[in-house]
């Protein structure tokens, strides 16, 4: 039931921004040098291409949060992108929030990645948290609600924001309110870890929007059953599933650039194929992040250099794991594990003329893009994933084609299971021998489920994919 305050609140509105999205992460942020000048940094992905593909004349408005102390300065001297709001919410508030409930509780939960004999413990600090999770909610709500044009569309993302939608509708009855979840949605059995209370909350919260997003039809099932288990149904909200697809045109562009076949001049030479040598890699590209499975991974490999010993000196497993949520301890744990196992390869299997496992740790887009030009194996394995774009760019950029090693639990693989070799996340020896599988594959077969691949991985481009989120919610 909405008040008759919202209602009265759209009357007075007269703000502008006709269609608004809601990040944690905006497409901008901000770092403050030496001598105080600010420098901004812009970033890609799905929702910049989309926001650009409704034009610049559409009344656009991006809300997101400050994340560090450039991007609160650029807030406070007033600094700004036009068509951008940052939200300068208290830094305790917005670290309990992002790094206390969303990345370490409802991250886990969707991803399955607790320890339950001793986690999660959810007491007094889990509430105080909480208590943060739901200000910093509010803090985009209310500025939603003060930004949204009568009429507008709304399109929040994400675990970071669960809430939202519920406390906008409270506020502004007249918006149009959509939500959409890039990451997997948890088995209900395991969703329903998570406190009763907080549960009922967080599907109550996605709730309130009129329509809900989800990257497969098995993450939008499993919201679903939540909500018939938790709450009693879904209470009229619209369910649709879009599956984000991989930027053809920007990534056939960008890695025919200078500096990728720069990288990739660099990378032969590490890798030890630049004279034509009988080298073939196996190429891995995430972000150090738990879900990913980085590490069964480098096990995977090892057993493939113990059980088929014909593939040393003949394949190197180039490994880029670049740095992600290092505020929080299981990552920088997780992030050093990946160095040591890497580093016990090497030593173990190592050779004077053969490095086993190049592990590269800064985050270098040129590099990435080299990598999946020179791939013979891309190795995609993760626990679970609401989609792996990496599973879908690579075929579009490969050279000469390349197999794919792809886990079940990821998103990507309703789309591309076809043409994969499909494994169990966990299961080590069985990664091996699909590892051993690609290697061997005949290039003219590996060819040919590139080309399907690559086809199936661009069907829904990044601006289509907004276009269409933005068009069911206002159509
Ligand atoms: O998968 C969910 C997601 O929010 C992505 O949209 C994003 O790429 C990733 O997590 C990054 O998370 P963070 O903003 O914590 O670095």
């Amino acid at each position: 039931m909405v008040s008759e305050s919202a209602s009265s609140a759209a009357a007075r509105s007269s703000a502008a921004a006709q269609v608004l999205v809601a990040s944690n992460r905006g497409p901008v942020s901000y770092t403050v040098g030496e001598d105080g000048e600010l420098t901004a940094k812009r970033g890609g992905g799905g929702l910049v291409s989309g926001l650009s593909a409704i034009g610049d004349d559409a009344d656009a408005l991006w809300v997101c949060a400050a994340l560090g102390d450039g991007d609160r300065e650029a807030v406070r001297r007033g600094v700004g992108e036009p068509g951008v709001r940052m939200l300068d919410i208290d830094a305790d508030v917005h670290a309990d929030a992002y790094n206390g409930i969303a990345n370490s509780v409802l991250w886990f939960v969707h991803h399955m990645l607790y320890q339950t004999p001793l986690e999660p413990v959810f007491g007094p600090e889990f509430r105080a948290r909480w208590a943060a999770y739901e200000r910093y909610n509010r803090a985009f709500a209310e500025a939603l609600a003060a930004e949204a044009a009568p009429g507008a569309a709304v399109l929040v993302q994400d675990y970071h924001l669960t809430l939202v939608p519920g406390m906008l509708r409270e506020l502004r009855d007249d918006v149009r309110i959509g939500h959409f979840s890039h990451t997997p949605w948890a088995p209900v059995d395991y969703f329903r870890m998570l406190p009763d209370d907080v549960a009922e909350q967080v599907l109550r919260g996605m709730l309130g929007a009129d329509r809900l997003g989800f990257l497969t039809g098995r993450w939008a099932d499993a919201f679903t059953e939540c909500c018939v288990r938790v709450v009693g149904g879904t209470s009229g909200t619209r369910i649709g599933v879009h599956g984000l697809g991989a930027d053809a045109d920007f990534l056939r562009e960008r890695s025919r650039r200078d500096d990728v076949e720069e990288r990739m001049r660099t990378l032969r030479g590490q890798a030890g194929t630049q004279d034509g040598e009988d080298r073939k890699l196996i190429v891995r590209v995430d972000r150090t992040e738990l879900s990913k499975n980085i590490v069964r991974g480098l096990h995977a490999y090892r057993e493939l250099l113990d059980t088929h010993p014909e593939w040393r000196e003949r394949v190197v497993h180039v490994a880029f794991a670049y740095p992600s949520r290092q505020d929080l301890a299981v990552y920088r744990e997780y992030t050093a594990e990946v160095s040591r196992v890497a580093e016990s390869i090497n030593s173990a299997y190592g050779t004077p003329g053969w490095t086993p496992v190049l592990l590269h740790v800064d985050d270098d887009f040129a590099r990435s893009l080299a990598a999946y030009r020179m791939a013979d194996v891309a190795l995609v394995n993760p626990i679970r994933d609401g989609m792996n774009l990496v599973a879908k760019e690579v075929p579009v950029v490969s050279d000469e084609g390349c197999a794919l090693v792809l886990s079940r639990e990821a998103g990507a693989h309703e789309e591309l299971g076809e043409d994969a070799l499909t494994v169990n996340p966990y299961d080590v020896s069985a990664t091996a021998e699909a590892l051993h599988t690609g290697l061997s594959m005949p290039a003219e077969e590996r060819a040919e489920r590139t080309k399907r691949l690559a086809a199936a991985a661009t069907a829904l481009p990044p601006a289509q994919w907004f276009l269409d989120q933005l068009h069911a919610l206002t159509g």
